[in-house]
């Protein structure tokens, strides 16, 4: 669509650069030919919306970390609500946190919660619904907030996916046999895998990387990280980011 407005408004002005010996439809594949054709400034913007990579977040958690829900219902889903359209955030979600795995004589794997047992099921059943959403962020994310913005996450985990695609009978069959233990085994692996390790929940890692820094200001206001971080033409969703509230924020 960009391409076009650019040639409609320079066939009307009229002065393509002799050195432009190629067909409109490609005057705006590179910046240097965009500047031979004199169509740069009408590119650019379209270039950047090509070539930059969505900011990715990954957060590691746990099922009961009021902090954790704090994050998810505060800032994550409304940041994801505001930039889906645009794309500029690509976003994934390892339920494990700070609990402790010892593998059993069976080859299955024991859990401990660092808020109970409660929490080891609240986490399995959070990894079997990514599990059947076949890892796509925005089929499990609106799963996995409804059940952390509940007063009680596990009794509202049936609630939520009924709301969903998916069926409760697959995720609660998955989340008490061996396929949750599995599952939840590779969430502890990607867990201790990090680098830097974790020392607390919410644990966000951004393109990558993390830094006390960036948790800070991603965890304070991640509409306004994802925007600054974000290298493209910025969406207009960006300029709301001053409407999120800088909240105070807790881990453990
Ligand atoms: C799992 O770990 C808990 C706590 O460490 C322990 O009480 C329990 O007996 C273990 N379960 C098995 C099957 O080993």
């Amino acid at each position: 669509m960009k391409i076009y407005v650019a040639i409609a408004f320079i066939s009307l002005v009229g002065c393509v650069s002799a050195q432009c010996n190629i067909p409109p439809q490609y005057w705006c594949d590179s910046l240097s030919v965009a500047q031979k054709c004199g169509v740069e400034s009408a590119c650019r913007e379209f270039l950047n919306a090509e070539a930059a990579e969505p900011v990715n977040i990954e957060l590691y958690f746990e099922s009961l970390c009021p902090g954790c829900r704090q994050f998810i219902t505060t800032q994550l889903y409304p940041t994801w609500m505001s930039l889906k359209e645009s794309g500029i955030m690509a976003a994934s979600m390892v339920p494990y946190g700070n609990a402790k795995e010892v593998q059993l004589s069976s080859g299955l794997w024991n859990y401990t919660c660092q808020h109970g047992a409660e929490e080891c099921v609240g986490n399995l059943i959070e990894n079997c619904i990514i599990h059947y959403s076949e890892d796509k962020f925005d089929t499990y994310f609106p799963i996995l907030y409804c059940m952390e913005d509940a007063s009680d996450p596990i009794k509202a985990a049936e609630m939520c996916v009924k709301k969903s695609d998916l069926d409760w009978d697959q995720i609660h069959t998955c989340s008490k046999g061996e396929q949750g233990n599995h599952l939840m085994h590779k969430s502890a692996m990607k867990t201790e895998a990090l680098d830097p390790a974790h020392k607390y929940v919410p644990w966000i890692v951004a393109n990558g990387k993390h830094t006390e820094g960036m948790q800070q200001e991603a965890q304070g206001n991640l509409l306004k990280f994802v925007c600054d971080t974000y290298t493209g033409a910025k969406p207009k969703e960006c300029q709301s980011g001053i409407k999120f509230k800088q909240i105070v924020s807790f881990r453990e």
